[in-house]
């Protein structure tokens, strides 16, 4: 496996890399979600590139960026049992030199929901995707299911821009308990962390009543809502939308053929959690 720091030694190993590349893009703290990405990204390419960059400009004023969790010798040590070939993991100067001044900006899927909640989130992620899709020419780019809403605006960012990569999305690797994993977990306490699997609960139990015929946007939005406020734990809702998968725009009133997710973000504490279920029907 080769460590590379610098866009130009990575461009060089691409150069020569057997094609196809697949591209698993992350932030480090590694769990099982990512790894996920790098096996389904093995079984399919000649070549897997993983990238490990804590991304600054997708992170909102109000977080902590240096209160993400990083520890990339475990995150190395953890991308050589899962076959990966090239790992990038550039520092902030290498990806934004001084003088950097360009940003992407998605409209459409990337404006509402986390796209209000975090204003200056998805110009961040479409500006450090473009970057990456450029220099690492992938043929593949693997996402999670996870970040559907972030799904959504990169498929929407390299149709708008005609870079050549498939997107790919699979599917959200959850603990026993049903909580979806993610790296900002870490942060829950003992009992927030118990109290946390009700929002894979308030899901499903929305998606249970689409499944036995509910169609109403409304009725499901609000079996969901009212799980999630039965939790003296969750803090405070951010959102509860049933919402077309492509643009993220809400769905109609009375749910049809239009494939539809249902998306939630709630607060813990001082942790925000997102967390996603695709309504289709059996
Ligand atoms: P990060 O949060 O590290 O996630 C990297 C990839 O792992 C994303 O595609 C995310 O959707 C996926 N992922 C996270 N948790 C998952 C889970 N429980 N199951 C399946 N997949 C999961 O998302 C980012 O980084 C950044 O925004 C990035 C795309 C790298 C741009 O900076």
């Amino acid at each position: 496996m080769d460590v590379v720091t610098s866009i130009k030694e990575l461009r060089q190993r691409i150069n020569l890399a057997p094609r196809p590349i697949g591209l698993v893009p992350t932030m480090g703290a590694l769990h099982e979600g990512h790894l996920s990405l790098m096996r389904r990204a093995r079984v399919d390419s000649a070549t897997v590139v993983a990238t490990i960059f804590v991304n600054p400009t997708q992170f909102t004023p109000t977080e902590d960026l240096t209160r993400y969790p990083r520890d990339l010798k475990a995150d190395l040590k953890l991308l050589q049992g899962n076959g990966v070939d090239v790992v990038f993991c550039p520092s902030a100067d290498e990806v934004y030199p001084p003088g950097f001044v360009t940003t992407v900006e998605v409209r459409g899927p990337a404006l509402p929901l986390e796209g209000e909640a975090r204003p200056d989130h998805f110009p961040g992620v479409a500006t450090v995707m473009t970057k990456l899709l450029l220099v690492s020419a992938p043929d593949v780019a693997y996402l999670g299911q996870k970040d559907a809403q972030q799904a959504a605006v990169i498929k929407r960012l390299v149709v708008d821009l005609d870079i050549s990569v498939h997107v790919e999305v699979c599917p959200t690797v959850r603990e026993p308990d049903g909580l979806a994993m993610s790296s900002r977990n870490a942060y829950l306490s003992f009992e927030q962390r118990a109290a946390a699997p009700v929002i894979l609960g308030a899901l499903s139990a929305a998606q249970a009543r689409y499944k036995s015929g509910e169609l109403s946007r409304q009725t499901l939005e609000r079996t969901c809502r009212e799980m999630l406020e039965a939790e003296p734990l969750i803090g405070a809702i951010d959102y509860v939308a049933v919402v077309d998968s492509c643009s993220f725009t809400k769905a109609a009133d009375s749910l049809g053929a239009q494939l539809v997710t249902l998306v939630v973000a709630v607060r813990i504490g001082s942790t925000r959690l997102i967390d996603n279920v695709e309504l289709k029907p059996e």
